[in-house]
Formats: structure tokens, C-alpha cells, sequence
């Protein structure tokens, strides 16, 4: 159970952890078992990410038709989100292309194969992160979002991320690092440290789509990436 900087736990996730505890030893006892191993992986730590993508599946169900703004009237698909219950990394990008407008994922254009090629470098799978977009339905033509498309997704966004309790979130781009953030700073000066967002940590880093058009900024994306791996692997020992 994580505690917060005051060493404080919250009652509402303490009951959780009772919840899912209580559950989890009634099965184990009605299948005849008295006594109990901890693995260093426990089961806990399984129904955790179960309850987690239990929520993220409701969540979807109750947004997947959503129409606050005019773009669900050209989406061919609601890009939701898509990962790892378990993944203590969030990476949020802008909006869905066109492959992802087709297939209701996120990055799996183009920018997509960058991003896996990312991942892999600092020994992430695709399948361990959870990896959604600050807008959920594709921009006609690839255009930037506007304002008012932000402001009202941003709610979906933030719901996930309440749900998820990311350690680390990683914004990719200009776009997604702005509405995070609540800033108009240019991306070279959000880049290259951490950012406190509601007390998780949020690093920017370039857009996979900027890195296809300027190789250039590869270095720089690794120098990001590298940092993110070393908090991360801290937090999680
Ligand atoms: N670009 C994004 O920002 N998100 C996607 O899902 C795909 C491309």
C-alpha cells in the first residue's frame, strides 16, 4: 500500500485493499485452504490490475458514444485507450490518425511502429504500458485540435488517469504536454525534467510523428526516455 508524502494511506484506498483481501481469502478458504502463500507477486497485486481494467472497461462503455463535440460526427471509431491495468507508465499522445480512427486504437500508424521501436529501447512492452490520447476521436484531416474539443475530452482523460494511478506519464508532444500542463510553453522547455501533475510525475518528450519528419530530435527523445526508465525503475523496486 502506497503511502503519501505525509506517510498518510487514504481510508477509501485502504477499503479497497480490504475489498479485494477479503474476497480474495473467502475463495482460498471455501477451496479448502487454511493457510496462505505470498509470492513476492501476489495474487493482491493481480485483483488490483483486474479491478483496475474492470473500471477502465466501464468507464468505456459509458463514454464510447460520446458526442460532447462536433468530431464524433467523423470518427469512424472512438479511440479509448488501450494497455496494461498493471502499467505504473502512462503515455498520452493527441488525438487519433487514421489507421487509429479505423482501427479504435491508439498508435498503430506510422507514429505508432516509432513508438513501439521506443518502448522497446528502454525494455518496455507495448502490452505493459497503457498508452491513450488527449483526444479520443480523430481531427478531420489530421488537423491540430482545437480548444474546445480539448476542454471537453479533457474529463475522459482525467478519468483514466484517476482510475490507472499512474507513477509516470509521459506526454508526447507539443499538444498533449500543453493540455496537460495548462501552459502555452514550447515543448523544448517543458522538455528535460519532471513535471509535478496532481503529485505524479509527467515528463514530455517529442511526438513519434515529430521524429519521423525530424530525426534530429531522435537524441533528444532518448535522453527523455532514459530518464523516464531510471524513475520508473527506482519506483518500482
Ligand atoms: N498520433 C497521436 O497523437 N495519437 C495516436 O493515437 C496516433 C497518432
Amino acid at each position: 500500500m502506497e503511502k503519501s508524502s505525509k506517510g498518510l494511506i487514504e481510508y477509501e484506498k485502504l477499503l479497497e485493499a480490504f475489498a479485494i483481501t477479503k474476497k480474495y481469502l473467502k475463495q482460498q478458504i471455501d477451496l479448502g485452504f487454511d493457510q496462505i502463500y505470498l509470492s513476492k507477486k501476489s495474487e493482491l497485486e493481480n485483483n488490483f490490475s483486474d479491478l483496475v481494467e474492470q473500471k477502465l472497461k466501464k468507464l468505456y462503455q459509458r463514454i464510447k458514444n460520446c458526442n460532447k463535440c462536433s468530431l464524433h460526427k467523423t470518427r469512424t471509431n472512438f479511440v479509448f485507450g488501450q494497455g496494461s491495468g498493471k502499467s505504473k507508465v502512462l503515455f498520452v499522445g493527441e488525438a487519433p490518425g487514421r489507421e487509429e480512427d479505423l482501427r479504435g486504437e491508439p498508435f498503430v500508424g506510422h507514429a505508432g511502429k516509432l513508438l513501439d521501436k521506443i518502448l522497446k529501447a528502454i525494455d518496455f512492452k507495448r502490452e505493459e504500458v497503457y498508452i491513450a490520447n488527449v483526444l479520443k476521436c480523430r481531427p478531420p484531416g489530421n488537423r491540430d485540435p482545437q480548444p474546445v474539443e480539448i476542454k471537453e475530452c479533457e474529463p475522459h482523460l482525467l478519468q483514466q488517469i484517476e482510475i490507472l494511478k499512474p507513477k509516470i506519464i509521459c506526454a508526447l508532444g507539443r499538444i498533449a504536454a500543453q493540455a496537460l500542463l495548462k501552459t502555452k510553453a514550447p515543448l523544448n522547455q517543458l522538455r528535460g525534467k519532471f513535471h509535478d501533475y496532481h503529485g505524479i510525475k509527467l515528463i514530455v518528450t517529442y511526438h513519434p510523428a515529430a521524429l519521423l519528419r525530424y530525426p534530429q530530435y531522435k537524441k533528444g527523445c532518448w535522453e527523455d526516455m532514459k530518464m523516464l526508465k531510471r524513475e520508473h525503475d527506482e519506483i518500482i523496486q
